[in-house]
């Protein structure tokens, strides 16, 4: 039997931090939906001692905590609980992975989502292997972070390999659960109108903005040696990149889609020193307000002064035919003034405007696209102003705007993590992230990492509630562009 849909889902490091804040309300939505399977048993793992009626209390804590009021019902959560099944199970020793096996129909499908340290990968892998949970019927997730650089993440792929071959393999990045990051697909590829227009003859550059306002949230150990470019740019972030600048795969299927993707970052052009001096700006939040309340500096927060960048703003070109010569221009902090990601498409000036010598001047049409906290398509095109003209045409920017939240009243805002965790246990990879994809992203983030080091950039303190270090604002700048804050 080769590996479709699993009966089994096995959850490791069940009582962390992502499980109970995404992956339990994920299943809890697909459940309250009628998505899960009837036959699909959930069975969390974790070191913890815990029988399976304690673990389901802590589970429905944690449904309790995290999902919308107005979603959770205490009877769901409470049939809910009853598909979990608790093993308490240490990794490292060879002990408990027979009684694990023993507890599991592996014949009708297992997916096992791993969301521990990376450090314990390797381990279980072996574990499982060892009791005959790693065969044809078993697929494997795995969330990042998937190594600190190329090497270690060869090292962790390698790992992961010597057990499942690639098509069993489901490396998560959680963005592309996000429908709206989905979207930009069926905006790109479902319309016949903006496709002609996207390349480099009619786009003047791309921006694309992942701004927090969170900071730490308590996650000093892990943070303080990734930093906001390992973090966010490195997966996050060059996926929707490679979203937007992708060829159209000729299916919506797990090869053609993850082809195409994996060209493009292929195709980011290596960073050199002189790259990283002129068009790399790193920042660390200090101290500041937000929403009113004084908040305190990334060194104060994390108790000791650090060089991790909590923000990154860069220009990166694609090298090829479609995109020479148009600068991607991304930025991504924490603490910054808003929550909000958003791809801007700026296209070039009209080549010729017949209104100028009315005195009239035109703006380039530009697309927004809103993936959160709103979710919305902007296209701001120049209309005229009413009026007699006597005094010469005035133009202006005008946007016609679709709120998906409209668009798509009678639908549940879903969690990325209920469409991954349903795609995996159906056994569809096309969401997933490939080990070339993860590959080329690291080369990339290697040579930038190298290239700053080298150059002996620092990061710039800024006001935590701004929009990052002032020199952000420049790199836009200088090119004549600005920012879409
Ligand atoms: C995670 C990062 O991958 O994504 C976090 O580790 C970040 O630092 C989070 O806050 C952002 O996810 P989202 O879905 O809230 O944009």
């Amino acid at each position: 039997m080769t590996a479709s849909r699993s009966s089994t889902l096995l959850l490791f490091g069940a009582t962390g931090d992502l499980a109970r804040r995404m992956l339990l309300p994920s299943l809890y939505g697909l459940f309250a939906d009628g998505l899960l399977p009837d036959d699909l048993s959930v069975v969390a793992a974790s070191r913890s001692e815990l029988s399976d009626d304690e673990f389901r209390e802590q589970a429905i804590e944690a449904l309790r905590t995290h999902l919308p009021r107005d979603f959770y019902s205490e009877v769901n959560a409470r049939r809910f609980a009853k598909r979990i099944r608790y093993q308490p199970i240490d990794v490292t020793t060879p002990e408990g992975y027979d009684e694990l096996a023993a507890s599991i129909d592996v014949d009708k499908g297992v997916s096992i989502f791993l969301s521990t340290a990376p450090s314990l990968f390797k381990d279980t892998i072996e574990g499982l292997e060892r009791v005959g949970l790693a065969g044809p019927t078993v697929k494997l997730a795995l969330e990042k972070p998937l190594g600190t650089d190329l090497a270690s993440s060869r090292e962790i792929n390698d790992a992961v390999a010597a057990a499942f071959p690639e098509e069993r393999i489901f490396r998560i990045d959680h963005y592309l659960g996000k429908e709206t990051v989905q979207n930009l697909l069926a905006l790109r590829f479902a319309n016949v109108m903006f496709e002609p227009l996207w390349n480099a003859a009619h786009i003047d550059h791309v921006q694309i903005t992942v701004a927090e306002e969170v900071g730490l949230e308590g996650r000093a150990d892990y943070y303080d040696t990734a930093g906001a470019v390992r973090d966010m740019l490195q997966n996050h972030m060059l996926q929707l990149l490679a979203l937007v600048a992708m060829e159209p795969p000729a299916d919506y299927d797990p090869t053609a889609v993850r082809e195409e993707k994996v060209k493009v970052l292929r195709a980011l052009k290596p960073f050199t020193e002189a790259d990283a001096r002129r068009d790399l700006v790193l920042g660390q939040y200090g101290a500041g307000r937000m929403k009113g309340e004084d908040v305190a500096a990334y060194a104060e927060e994390l108790g000791e002064a650090s060089d991790t960048e909590t923000y990154v703003a860069l220009k990166a070109h694609v090298e090829n035919w479609r995109w020479a010569g148009v600068p991607f221009y991304l930025r991504h902090g924490k603490r910054l003034a808003r929550r909000k990601t958003e791809v801007v498409i700026q296209f070039k000036c009209v080549p010729h405007s017949i209104f100028a010598e009315r005195g009239a001047t035109t703006s380039p049409n530009e697309l927004i696209i809103s993936i959160q906290p709103e979710e919305n398509i902007r296209l701001k095109v120049m209309a005229k102003t009413p009026g007699l003209d006597r005094e010469g045409i005035r133009l202006r920017e005008v946007p016609l705007d679709v709120t998906m939240e409209g668009a798509f009243a009678d639908y549940r805002r879903r969690i990325a993590y209920e469409r991954l965790l349903l795609d995996l246990i159906e056994g569809d990879p096309t969401l997933f992230v490939r080990r070339d994809e993860v590959e080329a992203q690291w080369q990339w983030i290697d040579g930038l990492r190298g290239a700053w080091k080298a150059a002996g950039i620092k990061p710039q303190q800024y006001e935590a509630g701004s929009w990052g270090p002032e020199d952000s604002a420049e790199l836009a700048a200088g090119d004549g562009r600005t920012w879409n804050d």
